[in-house]
């Protein structure tokens, strides 16, 4: 088989604050654009000879058409081997596992993960490597660097693969096996959790409603929550996976998510309701009239994840995002264990998981996993709940309730302020640095600050040191007020701030979230002073 040298010229592979690269979908398709990042990924992981890797996407517009040229410039690269889902499709966890299970040396996942998809919307590339996990900072730093100074990328002149048949073909040496999407994931969670005891839930009446947002999850869920643990046909819903999610936003949450929100806000609601994202890496759990905010969800499961097999022995720590609320770091303390603080972002749980220092962690962005794999797992909380909910056999509400009740509530909600001006946004940042050497003592809306400082982190496996993520102000009565800007925007700076506040054992569990918060929240837009930094006054997304 023919391998051409083509000539190229560098592009913009710039990919500020995510793992991967994340672009209009359109600029992907210019010509040579994806083969020169493909290249560059080459190049920056020292060549692809010999090296077999793992390729899929979360179904996207564009999606098909990009494995093609990866699976050539691969053998271009003369790579042994590709192993890739069946028509394209693999969730971001089922591609961890794909490459941890069989120990190959990285693979490319297609996605823009909860972004919209489509021709005029978003395409995505991530490099994953040899541990499952999202290329660390000094990869990611390496392929940009190669973006800017490629002049050529090699690729095989050969006719498209069969992407549709389970098989095993060639290019030329190269070996490219097609598998199913679903396979291997599904007997890693049937590894992980009681199905005898989940498919005696379902088959004592249970009802559940799982929405797959017409995204990556859609088959996975239909197999292993239909086919498998007997939940009724239908449970699943838009669950065939569409270019452009069906016109929709694939991100699990009160917004994006409305419709089971609204349909879970009833007395005739199924027992539970869930939904993950594009790429199937994040979740949200509803419980009947009972909303579960991720920082819950990962401190209830944590708590109760010794009733699973897979934790029966019990957890070496629990990590979360700064942001997240402070929930779960109750459960640590509560069991004896470790709890970390970690960045927001996936990439720094990798680490602790490697070195064995946690085994559940996760993000108040509703990401969830554990040591199973290198990534969030949507699907697997999903089961981790109705494991414990089989276990328990009691409901959503009576399991978050009686939680609350034996650690306190962190009532919790983020306002997000989108497509503000760059120059603002920082401005608005500066503005509160500025005020925290004198901030200790003040008195704002009622709440007097305890203490004001800028995260930073401190990585206990690798001793790298990442500054500037996240302004945090505590308030005396457990409130605290977190700001930082995104790092996955693609419009402008969105301002992210995070509000939580701690009711105390035995204080009031029922408050309304945002009348619980009020008081916080009225402190901490007088602090940052909004209105005049960045020109708002309401946040365009609460959740
Ligand atoms: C957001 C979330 C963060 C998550 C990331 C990737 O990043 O807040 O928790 O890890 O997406 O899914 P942000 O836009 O806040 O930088
Ligand atoms: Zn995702």
């Amino acid at each position: 088989m023919k391998i051409e040298t083509i000539k190229t010229t560098p592009i913009d592979g710039q990919m500020p604050g995510t793992s991967g690269l994340r672009k209009k979908t359109h600029i992907f398709m210019e010509p040579r654009y994806l083969e020169n990042f493909i290249q560059a990924t080459f190049n920056a992981i020292g060549g692809g000879t010999n090296k077999t890797f793992i390729i899929g996407g979360d179904g996207r517009y564009f999606n098909k058409e990009a494995i093609q040229t990866i699976i050539k410039i691969a053998a271009g690269n003369g790579a042994a081997g590709v192993i890739v889902g069946q028509n394209g499709i693999l969730s971001t966890p089922a591609a961890s596992h794909l490459i941890r299970l069989n120990k190959v040396d990285g693979g490319f996942i297609l996605s823009a993960s909860h972004n919209p998809g489509g021709k005029d919307e978003d395409f995505g590339i991530k490099f994953n490597t040899q541990n499952g996990g999202p290329a660390p900072e000094g990869l990611t730093d390496k392929i940009f660097a190669a973006t800017n100074t490629i002049d050529n990328y090699k690729i095989i002149d050969a006719d498209d693969v069969d992407l549709s048949t389970i098989n095993i073909t060639r290019h030329g040496d190269m070996q490219i096996h097609i598998v199913d999407a679903v396979v291997e994931y599904q007997a890693l969670m049937e590894k992980l959790f009681d199905f005898t005891a989940i498919r005696a839930l379902f088959a004592g009446g249970f009802t559940m409603r799982f929405d797959a947002m017409h995204a990556v999850t859609g088959p996975y869920a239909t197999a292993i929550l239909e086919d498998t643990l007997g939940a009724v046909a239908g449970t699943v819903v838009n669950k065939v996976p569409l270019e452009d999610f069906g016109k929709g936003h694939p991100d699990p949450n009160p917004i994006w998510a409305k419709s089971l929100i609204d349909l879970m806000m009833s007395d005739a609601s199924p027992d539970i309701g869930a939904a993950c994202d594009g790429d199937g890496d994040r979740n949200m759990i509803v419980g009947r009239n009972t909303y579960v905010s991720p920082s819950d969800s990962l401190a209830i499961l944590a708590a109760n994840a010794h009733l699973v097999p897979a934790y029966c022995k019990g957890l070496a720590g629990i990590a979360r995002s700064m942001p997240t609320s402070a929930a779960s770091d109750r459960v640590a303390e509560k069991l004896g264990i470790r709890s970390y603080e970690t960045p927001t972002g996936w990439k720094f749980f990798g680490n602790l998981l490697d070195a064995g220092k946690v085994t559940i962690c996760g993000e108040e962005s509703a990401g969830t996993g554990s040591s199973h794999i290198r990534e969030k797992d949507g699907l697997w909380a999903v089961l981790l709940w109705l494991n414990i909910l089989a276990v328990r056999k009691q409901s959503v509400a009576n399991v978050v309730t009686d939680h609350w009740e034996t650690f306190g509530r962190d009532y919790y909600s983020r306002y997000d302020f989108e497509a503000v001006e760059i120059q603002k946004a920082n401005k608005m940042m500066h503005h509160l640095r500025n005020q925290f050497s004198k901030l200790v003592g003040q008195s704002h809306a009622g709440l007097t600050v305890t203490s004001a400082d800028e995260f930073s982190y401190l990585d206990p496996v690798d001793g790298t040191i990442s500054k500037n993520q996240g302004l945090r102000i505590t308030f005396e009565g457990g409130g605290r007020a977190v700001f930082r800007l995104s790092g996955t925007g693609t419009q402008g700076a969105t301002v992210r701030l995070y509000l939580e506040q701690y009711s105390g054992l035995g204080g009031n569990l029922g408050l309304d979230v945002q009348t619980a918060l009020k008081s916080l929240r009225n402190a901490a837009f007088t602090i940052s002073d909004l209105e005049a930094t960045i020109r708002r006054t309401e946040p365009d997304v609460i959740t």
